[in-house]
């Protein structure tokens, strides 16, 4: 299949995870007789150093036109970098957020399960998570606190700010759709987070989703409290099969789960619409403080490449292999520094990426 594919390399690490991930998308092209267009647009810091804007018009419309969007990491460390002294619709995480509404890509797939070969770089104890785990974070991705109105204004001699939350009942079922559909094809459980013991936007969501719930009655469903949620992953993390849950208790939610496969950047993600659309990036960030150093791994990367395949492209053999290949590569024990144990065999980002391409055969 022809497919036009615009890549965002992005900050820090970004482009050379996205270089290893590219690395292997030609490969799986020879191998399988595709032919992949790349486009590259700039997003984040490395847009706003180049036009002035962390997303120009102009890779909007490449992005919106292309079949796929594939996105490494941006930022950089709010400490220090003059990205953090522009205002807050100006810095890197503007560009993100944009091209996320822009595109529509309201549901956030994020995978997290162990590899029985990292078992050990789980920091959880070995006993709690016999026969590893298995979880597919459903995060709602253009609503909530991160789109609603912001000010910080001066009342009464001191600085006031705001946040304002919202989410409406159509926003919730679309989401609640997916999760439902993606529980089919896995486990049959769905459990929804939310704080529904104190805010109005979690009491719709429980209602909305116990509406969705009547048509998935092959599908159980629970709710769990985001604070319980959070001290669930880490005791019992085997007990959950889709996690579904709203914007920012999805982004803190699914670092949580990351950090319990072992490392940060083992952990893929997908961002779709209703159609086949996605754009397709690592859950991490982008680690400047080891950025061009070709320590960082690029696994997360590969994987989120994958998902591409899979969720945009029907390729489905072709994603396999990869996540194949990835499988070998750690069997054989090659680690990046992040998921090191030792008696493996140390390598870098690139040549992470030599191997699974390696292991891919012609
Ligand atoms: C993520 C990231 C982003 C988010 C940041 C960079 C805005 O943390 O994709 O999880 O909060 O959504
Ligand atoms: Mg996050």
């Amino acid at each position: 299949m022809k497919a036009n594919i615009a890549v965002i390399k992005g900050d820090g690490i970004g482009p050379e995870i996205v270089d290893e991930a590219m690395k292997v998308l030609r490969a799986i092209e020879k191998k399988y007789n595709h032919q992949f267009d790349f486009t590259q647009i700039l997003m984040g810091g490395a847009s706003i150093d180049a036009c002035g804007v962390p997303l120009s018009d102009e890779a909007l419309a490449i992005a919106k036109k292309s079949d796929a969007v594939l996105l490494g990491s941006i930022g950089g460390d709010t400490n220090t970098s003059p990205w953090y002294q522009l205002p807050p619709e100006l810095r890197p995480e503007a560009g993100l957020l944009k091209i996320r509404k822009e595109l529509g890509l309201f549901a956030n797939l994020r995978p997290a399960y162990l590899y029985e070969q990292l078992a050990d770089a789980c920091p959880i104890k070995p006993e709690l998570i016999k026969g590893g785990f298995d979880m597919m974070i459903m995060r709602e991705l253009t609503g909530g606190l991160y789109f609603g109105q912001r000010s910080t204004e001066m009342e009464d001699g001191q600085l006031v700010a705001r946040d304002a939350m919202s989410y409406s009942e159509s926003e919730i079922r679309r989401i609640a759709y997916r999760a439902f559909d993606i529980a089919r094809l896995r486990r049959n459980k769905v459990t929804s987070v939310d704080k529904a013991n104190v805010l109005d936007t979690s009491r719709l969501w429980r209602k909305v989703v116990n509406e969705v719930a009547v048509e998935y009655p092959d599908v159980s469903l629970e709710h769990m409290l985001v604070d319980n949620c959070a001290m669930q992953l880490v005791k019992n993390p085997q007990q959950f099969d889709v996690i579904l849950t709203e914007n920012m208790f999805g982004d803190i939610l699914s670092d949580e789960a990351s950090m319990i496969t072992g490392s940060i950047g083992m952990l893929s993600s997908a961002s779709l619409r209703e159609d086949k659309f996605g754009m397709y990036e690592p859950s991490h960030g982008s680690a400047p403080d080891i950025a061009s150093m070709d320590k960082a791994n690029p696994i997360a990367t590969i994987l989120s490449a994958a998902m591409m395949l899979r969720y945009t492209f029907n390729l489905v053999d072709e994603a396999a292999a990869i996540e194949k290949a990835i499988y070998d590569v750690l069997e054989q024990g090659y680690r990046t520094v992040d998921i090191f144990a030792p008696g493996c065999q140390q390598v870098g980002c690139r040549q992470m990426g030599d191997l699974i391409v390696e292991n891919l055969g012609d």
